[in-house]
């Protein structure tokens, strides 16, 4: 319970913008990067004199956050840049066409932010698919988009030979209901097949999806990029844009984006997070979570390491529903 109590009174981040050398020629996509915590984390990462991409589905909430970024922190107080890359998640037959753009500019992917999520929307929202809108936004379009980017953090983890191994990172955004709620082995497969209409129950399903998919990116791509996901921590955000009764509720548990955002810097950034952390879990304001449900633990382990394979179960759903639009 000591290591719940802690994720909902983290201590001081220990790992900061001033832990961060120059990230100058580096390149990082944020998805979701306009608001709330992906904004504050975009802002950091910028200052630091990074590529940052910006990717969502609004270039008008981008390009405000873009102007706001820049205007903190002029040239040539940072060298680096921040540009608006269109994705839409929830539309699978786009995101191809994003990805070709991303690669038009660049040749390279050093962290790839799986941040943007949605939570609780209308009941009966779906994607442009027609799947629930949950599991579609958290988890089917970032499944898709991370596939997609492998090349270019392979590209990127080639260039980096120097640097620590580990450097190109993809970091899953989930949440602490995970823990806190999620039914035993983190989801049950039917629930996903057919998502239920309890639409904080499909939440927490998108959100236990992200751990497993990142435990399963980590295996499949052990050597080429480090995979973990994190709980960013409560923060008062829109992602509450559907649900204004549980900020209220809420309220007294839930903190500054800014201080989210550094759960984020940590997972993409900190040297903490070698070879050996990949498939790992953070919790805020960054550290390693050593004491992970066992349930989940072992569910995100494969069958042949002595795990129920329920997160290679859930990829193997991801990759069918998304094969047609790689
Ligand atoms: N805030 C918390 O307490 C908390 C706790 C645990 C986990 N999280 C997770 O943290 C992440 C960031 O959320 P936040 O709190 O910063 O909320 P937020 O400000 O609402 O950020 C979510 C972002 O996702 C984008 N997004 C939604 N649907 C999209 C789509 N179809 N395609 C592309 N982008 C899309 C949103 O863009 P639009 O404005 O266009 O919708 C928005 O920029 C989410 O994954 C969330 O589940 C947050």
């Amino acid at each position: 319970m000591g290591a719940q109590f802690s994720q909902f009174f983290p201590p001081r981040p220990a790992f900061t913008e001033a832990d961060v050398a120059s990230q100058e020629g580096r390149v990082f996509l944020i998805t979701g990067g306009a608001s709330g915590i992906g904004y504050e984390l975009a802002q950091m990462l910028y200052r630091k004199h990074a590529r940052v991409y910006i990717a969502g589905r609004s270039q008008q909430s981008a390009q405000r956050a873009i102007e706001r970024i820049e205007a903190a922190a002029p040239p040539p107080s940072s060298r680096g840049s921040l540009a608006f890359l269109a994705l839409d998640l929830a539309d699978l037959s786009t995101i191809k066409a994003s990805v070709d753009a991303f690669r038009a500019r660049e040749a390279k992917l050093d962290v790839l932010w799986n941040n943007a999520g949605v939570s609780q929307p209308p009941p009966g929202s779906v994607s442009a698919q027609g799947f629930e809108l949950q599991l579609a936004t958290n988890c089917l379009g970032p499944f898709l988009l991370t596939q997609l980017l492998l090349p270019l953090l392979a590209a990127a983890a080639a260039e980096d030979a120097g640097s620590p191994p580990g450097s190109a990172r993809v970091v899953w955004t989930a949440s602490q209901m995970v823990e806190l709620s999620a039914p035993p082995q983190g989801l049950r497969m039917a629930e996903v097949r057919a998502p239920p209409r309890d639409r904080a129950r499909a939440y927490v399903n998108s959100k236990t999806g992200n751990l497993f998919l990142a435990a399963e990116l980590a295996r499949r791509a052990a050597g080429s990029v480090v995979s973990v996901s994190l709980n960013p921590g409560a923060a008062a955000t829109n992602l509450f844009r559907h649900t204004p009764w549980l900020r209220y509720l809420a309220y007294p548990l839930l903190h500054a984006p800014a201080l989210a955002a550094h759960t984020q810097l940590y997972a993409g950034l900190s040297p903490d997070v070698t070879t050996a952390a990949n498939g790992g879990y953070v919790v805020p304001w960054g550290r390693i979570h050593d004491a992970l449900r066992p349930d989940l633990r072992e569910a995100m382990r494969p069958v042949a390491d002595g795990g129920t394979g329920r997160a290679a179960e859930f990829w193997d759903f991801c990759a069918e529903k998304t094969r047609d639009y790689s």
